[in-house]
């Protein structure tokens, strides 16, 4: 086995613990593609936990009504204190993300930040909400994949693995891909084409055809900022002012 903190590769590798109802969900996203490819080669290692193991009783109850009345099912404290005392064990440094509509909005800046970490520990809930002593209990980071409301934490869960997955050195295989596209400039990315050269009528810019570099990499940049001023002015803003991007 590698050191904690290491892949077979010798590359660090980034531990994340899912906790969640629904782990069948994850089976198709974290065993295909680059996820898979990430896995294998130790970069990435993913647990899954169901927190309804650490529900008491005989129906091992998860969720009750809220206090006060009103519609939907509440998340209850006890499972959940339970399973994230029993996945963290005595690592004190593990950081903990709670996934909810209430977080702040993921962005790209966030992303890299959680991939420098060494162990995440995620919280998908259901139902229509956390126990607030829920929040209390622990110095979750809250984030939100977006403003609008999923059925579950879970699908969020796997956006934030994603996009995380691939900024860690060895996932992509090619290193540079990840931090060169433009995104990570504050950017949009510029057009794109592969072969043909016509298709349909539609030909490539005859730039790209070229083989100047130098103006190639311009035209793009060129691309790039006219498409985020015309479709994300606020992106477009933050670029202009040299602010941080997200
Ligand atoms: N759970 C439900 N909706 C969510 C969202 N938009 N982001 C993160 N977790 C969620």
């Amino acid at each position: 086995m590698p050191d904690e903190g290491e892949a077979k590769s010798g590359l660090p590798h980034l531990r994340v613990d899912v906790l969640t109802l629904f782990p069948a969900m994850f089976d198709g996203v974290l065993g295909e593609s680059i996820l898979k490819r990430a896995r294998d080669a130790g970069v990435l290692d993913v647990r899954l936990t169901n927190f309804r193991d650490y529900a008491e009783g005989r129906h091992k109850k998860v969720d009750d009504t809220a206090y006060g009345g009103g519609p939907g099912m509440v998340l209850k404290c006890e499972p959940v204190f339970s399973a994230v005392r029993a996945v963290l064990g005595d690592d004190q440094d593990a950081h903990l993300v709670l996934l909810t509509p209430q977080g702040k909005t993921l962005t790209q800046n966030k992303v890299r930040e959680l991939a420098g970490k060494r162990r995440i520990v995620m919280l998908c809930g259901h139902y229509e909400g956390y126990d607030e002593r829920i929040r209390q209990g622990f110095p979750w980071d809250e984030i939100s994949i977006g403003d609008y409301v999923l059925t579950g934490g879970e699908l969020a869960a796997m956006v934030v693995i994603d996009a995380v997955a691939r900024l860690l050195p060895g996932t992509l295989g090619d290193e540079t891909s990840a931090t060169e596209e433009s995104f990570e400039q504050g950017l949009l990315e510029y057009p794109q084409y592969t072969r043909p050269p016509v298709y349909e009528g539609m030909a490539i810019p005859d730039i790209l055809l070229s083989g100047h570099h130098e103006e190639i990499a311009k035209w793009r940049r060129r691309m790039a900022e006219e498409r985020t001023r015309e479709r994300r002015p606020d992106l477009w803003r933050q670029y202009m002012d040299g602010g941080a991007q997200g």
